[in-house]
C-alpha cells in the first residue's frame, strides 16, 4: 500500500514508518520537525527513513490544506500521528494545542473525504478517560471530563471523526495509546527524563508522590495494533492500545535504576492538575478484533530504552 503517515519523525511515528517499510509499504511521511523537544532527535530519525527507498518525506505542516493536499494524493491509508503530544505543554501554550491538533486534524480528514480515501487511521489518546476511576479502562467507559487540553483535543478528535465518518461514510479508526515507551523515545517522558537525571547523578523528579500507577506499552507493541489497524480498516473503531498490565511508578523507578546500574536522588513532588492517578487498559477488544497481543514488558523494554539512550548519547 501507499501511505501517507503524519508525523513520521516523532517517536511513533518513526517506529511506525519502519514496520510499514519493512513490510514492502510505500510511506510518505508528512513532520513539520517542530521544536516541542530537540529537533535534532528527529532529524536522526527521520535520517534512517530516509535510506530506505520506498520512503519519501514532505517536510511540512499539516495545518497548511495546500501541503496536506499534495501529500495525500493517491494514497490508499491516511496514518495521523502528528500532535503536539505533551500534557504539561499544553497549558502552558494552549493556542497552539488548537492549531495543531485541532485545526491540524480537521484539515487531515477533511482532505481524506475530499480525496475520498479508503481510510484513515489516528493516534487519540488515554488521556479521554480524564478522572474516570472506573479500572480497567474499556473503550465504552465515560470519556466527557478530560483533564488537559490535550486531552479534550483528543476527545474533540474522536467526535470529529466519528462524525465525518457519520456524514460521508468513510473508515476511521482512532487508537488510544497508553503512556508508550521505547529506544528513540520523546525526551520529555519519564524514562528519557528519569534515565538521563540518573546516567547524570541529577536527582528525579516524582510527581503524585509516586502514587501513580500506569500502563507503560512498548512502542512495537504500540506499532502492531497501528499496522493491524490500518489493514483491518473497519468501518468506525475505537480501540485502547496499552501493555495491559498496570505498574506502580516506583516498580518503574526501581527498573530503570536496574537498568541504568544506579540508584536515582528521588525529588518527591504532588501531583500535576493534568495528571491522572490510574491509568489501566482493558485491551480486550484490541485483543480480540485486531489480534493485538503486547509481547515486551517493562522488565526487557526499559532496558532496551536505556541500551539505546547510552548508545545515542555516548554516556
Ligand atoms: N507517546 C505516547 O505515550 C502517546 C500516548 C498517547 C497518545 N500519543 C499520540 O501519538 C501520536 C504520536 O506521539 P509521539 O509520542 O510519537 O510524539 P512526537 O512528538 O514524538 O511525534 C509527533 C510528531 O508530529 C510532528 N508534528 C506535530 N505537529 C505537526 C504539524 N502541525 N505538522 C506536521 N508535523 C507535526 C512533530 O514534529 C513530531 O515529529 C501523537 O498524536 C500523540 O498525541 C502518544
Amino acid at each position: 500500500m501507499k501511505i501517507l503517515l503524519t508525523g513520521s519523525a516523532g517517536f511513533i511515528g518513526f517506529h511506525t514508518a519502519k514496520a510499514l517499510l519493512a513490510r514492502g509499504d510505500n510511506v510518505i511521511g508528512l513532520d513539520n520537525f517542530n521544536p516541542y523537544y530537540d529537533p535534532k532527535l528527529k532529524e536522526d530519525r527521520n535520517a534512517q527513513l530516509l535510506k530506505e527507498k520506498n520512503f519519501t518525506l514532505v517536510r511540512g505542516d499539516i495545518t497548511d490544506r495546500k501541503t496536506v493536499a499534495k501529500a495525500m494524493r493517491g494514497v490508499d491509508r491516511v496514518c495521523h500521528l502528528a500532535a503536539l503530544a505533551g500534557v504539561r505543554y499544553s497549558f502552558e501554550h494552549p493556542e497552539e494545542y488548537i492549531a495543531n491538533n485541532i485545526q491540524g486534524f480537521f484539515e487531515v480528514i477533511d482532505e481524506v473525504k475530499k480525496q475520498e480515501i479508503p481510510g484513515l487511521v489516528y493516534a487519540s489518546s488515554s488521556s479521554v478517560y480524564g478522572d474516570n476511576t472506573k479500572f480497567p479502562l474499556s473503550e465504552g467507559d465515560r470519556t466527557d471530563s478530560q483533564l488537559s487540553l490535550y486531552g479534550q483535543n483528543k476527545k474533540d478528535n474522536e467526535l470529529m471523526a466519528h462524525t465525518y465518518h457519520h456524514l460521508y461514510g468513510f473508515p476511521v479508526t482512532g487508537l488510544r495509546f497508553f503512556t508508550v515507551y521505547g529506544p528513540w523515545g520523546r525526551p520529555d517522558m519519564a524514562l528519557f527524563l528519569f534515565t538521563d537525571a540518573i546516567l547524570h547523578d541529577r536527582p528525579i523528579n516524582v510527581f503524585g508522590q509516586g502514587k501513580m500507577q500506569r500502563d507503560f506499552t512498548f512502542v512495537e507493541d504500540i506499532v502492531a495494533g497501528i499496522v493491524a489497524s490500518v489493514d483491518k480498516n473497519y468501518p468506525e473503531e475505537v480501540f485502547n492500545l496499552g501493555c495491559g498490565r498496570k505498574e506502580e511508578l516506583m516498580t518503574y523507578i526501581a527498573t530503570v535504576e536496574k537498568a541504568c546500574g544506579k540508584e536515582a536522588k528521588k525529588n518527591f513532588l504532588p501531583m500535576h492538575p493534568g495528571d491522572v492517578t490510574v491509568t489501566d487498559a482493558d485491551i480486550s477488544k484490541a485483543r480480540k478484533m485486531l489480534g493485538f497481543e503486547p509481547k515486551t514488558m517493562i522488565e526487557q523494554g526499559v532496558p532496551r530504552f536505556v541500551e539505546w539512550y547510552r548508545k545515542y548519547y555516548g554516556v
